[in-house]
């Protein structure tokens, strides 16, 4: 794992990953599989309306969870929302079927990249690796 393009590898490979948020006092967590590069950055997709949107207004810090092949992978960092038409454009051009309930102008869709950011793959047999991104 030594660019951020592996690590988004090993997002897509996992297929589903676990984002967990902070509100107020208390951690939530849900399924997400959104994993793109954008801008060399990596980015994720939500909708404004959940829960999850509101929380990561309030607080930015976030962590991710996946497993893949008997690894895993946590991200910790904060998510900045890129509010460009054309980030929005390029998540939901590589997840052609999020355009089923999603759109670039529906004042929902919205793209977030990770900042200050650190991945840390681990294994049962293998020495960590990490990431700064
Ligand atoms: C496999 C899987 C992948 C998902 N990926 C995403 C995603 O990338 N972005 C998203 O907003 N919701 C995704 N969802 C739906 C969220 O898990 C769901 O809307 C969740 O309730 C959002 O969290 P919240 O209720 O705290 O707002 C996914 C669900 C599943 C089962």
């Amino acid at each position: 794992m030594k660019t951020l393009l592996d690590v988004c590898k090993f997002l897509k490979a996992a297929g589903t990953y676990y984002l967990a948020t902070v509100d107020g006092d208390k951690p939530r967590v849900r399924p997400f599989g959104t994993a793109h590069i954008y801008n060399g950055k990596l980015y994720i997709q939500t909708g404004k309306k959940k829960a999850v949107s509101h929380q990561i207004a309030a607080n930015p810090n976030v962590e991710i969870c996946a497993m893949a092949d008997g690894d895993w992978l946590r991200i910790e960092g904060e998510l900045v929302e890129d509010d460009d038409r054309a980030a929005r454009v390029s998540m939901l051009d590589a997840y052609p079927e999020l355009k089923a309930l999603y759109d670039a102008d529906d004042g929902n869709t919205q793209v977030f990249y990770f900042k200050n950011a650190t991945a840390t793959l681990s294994s049962f047999t293998k020495p960590q690796e990490t990431l700064n991104f």
